[in-house]
């Protein structure tokens, strides 16, 4: 087994283990992918601030993200298909998270349902909805996420359309995949992913299969998306759903500061700053970019999180640095779940965990609560400075 030292290095084992349908997946963004790079390269225009001689032992990077404990400052985000990539990966992530103390977070497009995740963790953790059509599936929905002690609902609030991931059409991404010629031969190449899948019964999409009605073709996203999603959504939708919930609510995808006050005022218990991983609208400014505005705006009303473009420890530092409560790892567990199941998400979570400690304590601070935008050297332009 290689040495692994950084998240580029479960991502190369990922490319190699999984069939290329779901690496494309998980590593697109939508059309140009402009800004499914920027989120990640944005963050080496600021540059932290080395400080010396200061007592470094007693270090701690505890602190709460939505009222709940957590060891790090970060959860681990909704992603659907986790299932595809790793026989049962929903669970096994859950898993890695639980043992990490951090949140793990179900998507609403898992492989695994939210009564099997439930039965094989033993902490609460987050569901995540997109906002559907169907009263009557989304109350059941919320209902199900209850009765599985879910202790925070995370909506999903800019996607009621699909942004276009070329691959993905391109591959025919279904789940379980389609059996093509194409499909056929790269899995061939993958076979111990392959007889993984094998022994598992978990290959559809656990939430909606067998409760969903109307939709033609369960196995695909994209019909599933354009078929049941509600593209009427509207503030009072958001707020009839947090409504519908009652309990905790997190609202996942806002770039804007507009929108950031709106959420602020209908009481979210945090809002998270992010463009869906570069996955919807392109061309869109990097989440790091639009953070601190954001935080400016309403950071003394609501809790401000970060999505997109974390691949380090040092990314979590800087965003946290400019305000940021906590962030949440996507691909970087995705990589880690892809190449080596659990044990690669707990991977991925240790390399970002230890990379924060270091650096945090390189900038001359011992807990992640004190830390400040002291640390950072940002660029006067950052964020913009547009008319
Ligand atoms: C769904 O949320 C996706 O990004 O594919």
């Amino acid at each position: 087994m290689p040495v692994i030292t950084e998240i580029a290095d479960l991502k190369r084992l990922y490319r190699r283990r999984v069939p290329k349908m779901f690496y494309d997946y998980a590593e697109s963004g939508s059309w140009s992918e402009q800004t499914f790079r920027e989120n990640v390269s944005d963050f080496n225009d600021i540059y932290l601030r080395q400080r010396i001689a200061v007592d470094m032992t007693g270090r701690t990077l505890a602190t709460t993200m939505a009222g709940e404990e957590v060891a790090m400052p970060m959860a681990l985000a909704p992603v659907g298909l986790l299932g595809m990539q790793s026989a049962d990966g929903e669970i096994k992530a859950a898993r890695a998270a639980e043992k990490a103390g951090i949140p793990f977070t179900l998507s609403t497009m898992s492989i695994c349902s939210i009564e099997d995740v439930a039965e094989h963790t033993t902490k609460p953790f987050w569901f995540q909805v997109y906002t559907l059509k169907d009263d009557d599936f989304m109350s059941r929905l919320m209902q199900r996420a209850k009765d599985a002690k879910c202790s925070a609902l995370v909506i999903t609030v800019d996607l009621q359309i699909l942004g276009q991931r070329h691959k993905d059409l391109k591959n025919g991404l279904s789940a379980p995949p389609k059996l093509t010629p194409a499909s056929i031969a790269n899995m061939a190449t993958k076979v111990p992913w392959g007889l993984e899948m094998l022994g598992t019964k978990r290959r559809f999409f656990g939430n909606i299969v067998g409760h969903a009605k109307g939709v033609s073709d369960p196995s695909s996203l994209s019909s599933w998306t354009a078929e049941a999603f509600d593209h009427a959504l509207d503030w009072d939708r958001i707020k009839e759903l947090m409504d519908m919930w009652g309990g905790k609510v997190i609202l996942k995808g806002i770039l804007d500061v507009e929108d950031a006050v709106k959420a602020a005022e209908l009481g979210a218990d945090a809002i998270i700053v992010s463009n869906h991983g570069g996955r919807q609208l392109d061309g869109a400014m990097s989440s790091i970019r639009m953070l601190e505005p954001i935080v400016k705006a309403v950071g003394d009303k609501v809790e401000v999180w970060l999505d997109s473009g974390i691949r380090s420890g040092q990314d979590v530092l800087k965003a946290v640095a400019l305000g940021a409560r906590g962030v949440m790892l996507g691909r970087s567990y995705v990589y880690g779940l892809g190449a080596m199941g659990e044990a690669g998400v707990s991977k991925a979570i240790e390399v970002i965990g230890k990379e924060l400690d270091t650096s945090m304590a390189l900038c001359g601070k011992r807990d992640i609560r004190d830390v400040s935008r002291e640390i950072l050297q940002v660029p006067a332009d950052f964020s913009g400075n547009f008319a």
